[in-house]
């Protein structure tokens, strides 16, 4: 890539659903308890949209990219391009990333999705840096946004994958920033299409048409329903996050102390704490908010970015450093030092 202009995050917004849906709550519909996840994944609550709301996918992303546009100091029609992230768009066709320009009332920028799921943002984000880098935009808006609740079997047969995810959106606007030394420094980007069925969902697709889900609808069919083998996902996971920081460290000739900042993509507690030990962070070097929001797959990251800056702990001039691993297996790393 011929570098004309380096990329920054101008502005950061982040949207949950009010309803909070406890653990405990969770045991009254499955077989499960509050300590089995507590130890196991780190999660006390999450949000799901309530049942009686019309919120979606894109109507989450919109608030917080409108916050984010609004903390940018920009216009929505200074938006030159939508990058949405999402595996739980509102339709199978179009992406969400129309939908948001709609709602919004922005004019005929482009918008694309992305499908890389866990590692959506990282990927999205990577995209929007290319297009500043090159000087072709000047704002991007970036989106991850999952509205897992209403696909999740929440029965004791699909206990292992529904007590972990949860809904929310979040949101960066991604701007053209002139000193090539500050904002997005790197980004890496792997996939492991091998393990694509560990962590997916096969129906309805062009696999599973939809006319079979209404004529030949069998609930206990799996296909359906999330699936996830756990501990592949999680072994693959641990090798995975620590190769990509350490790529990303090596690229920009930096040590783990370096790091004011690592925000893991939140899919357990424990995959973020093993990480924090192999690069002997600090606590206060590392963020983390599955406790209160479980897994939101590609909105975790700007979430976590997002109340992370709220909280004033990522301030001009750190080093952040964000990381994913998830469904594909696709994983990915970016080292932002902060402006
Ligand atoms: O964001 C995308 C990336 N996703 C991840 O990174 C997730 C990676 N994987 C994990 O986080 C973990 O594998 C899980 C949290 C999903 C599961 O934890 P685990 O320690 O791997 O548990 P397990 O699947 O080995 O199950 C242990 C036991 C089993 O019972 P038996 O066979 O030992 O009697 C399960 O049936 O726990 C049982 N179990 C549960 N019990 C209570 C599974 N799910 C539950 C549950 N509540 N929700």
């Amino acid at each position: 890539m011929i570098k004309k202009y380096s990329s920054k995050i101008s502005g950061l917004g982040k949207y949950l659903p009010e309803n909070k849906v406890t653990n405990d709550h969770l045991s009254t519909l499955m077989d499960t308890s509050h300590d089995w996840i507590v130890e196991r994944t780190g999660i006390e609550e999450r949000r799901f949209i309530a049942k009686d709301s019309t919120e979606g996918t894109a109507s989450m992303g919109v608030k917080a990219a409108q916050q984010a546009i609004d903390r940018a100091g920009i216009s929505k029609d200074d938006i030159d391009l939508i990058v949405f992230a999402t595996l739980s768009p509102d339709y199978y066709f179009p992406g969400s990333g129309v939908l948001v320009q709609d709602l919004m009332g922005i004019g005929t920028c482009p918008a694309l999705d992305v499908r890389n799921q866990c590692s959506g943002f990282i990927y999205a984000l990577s995209v929007a840096n290319q297009y500043i880098c090159t000087g072709t935009y000047k704002n991007v808006l970036v989106i991850g946004s999952e509205h897992h609740s209403g696909g999740l079997d929440l029965t004791t047969r699909g206990r292992t994958v529904s007590v972990i995810f949860g809904d929310g959106a979040g949101a960066a606007v991604v701007s053209r920033h002139e000193n090539p030394e500050e904002g997005v420094l790197s980004t890496h980007l792997h996939s492991e299409g091998k393990h694509a069925k560990e962590l997916s969902l096969i129906g309805p697709s062009t696999k599973k048409w939809v006319h079979e889900v209404f004529e030949n609808y069998d609930p206990n069919d799996p296909d359906y329903h999330p699936y996830m083998n756990g501990q592949l996902v999680f072994k693959n996971a641990v090798v995975r996050f620590s190769e990509v920081i350490g790529e990303a460290l090596t690229k920009n000739n930096l040590k783990p102390s370096d790091i004011d900042m690592l925000i893991p993509h939140q899919a357990n507690l424990r995959i973020a704490q093993f990480v924090q030990k192999k690069f002997g962070l600090q606590d206060d070097q590392v963020y983390n908010n599955i406790m209160r929001y479980g897994n939101t797959t590609a909105a975790s990251i700007p979430i976590a970015t997002c109340e992370a800056w709220e909280e004033g702990k990522i301030n001009s001039g750190d080093h952040v450093m964000l990381a994913a691993f998830g469904s594909g297996f696709t994983w990915g790393s970016s080292l932002i030092k902060w402006v």
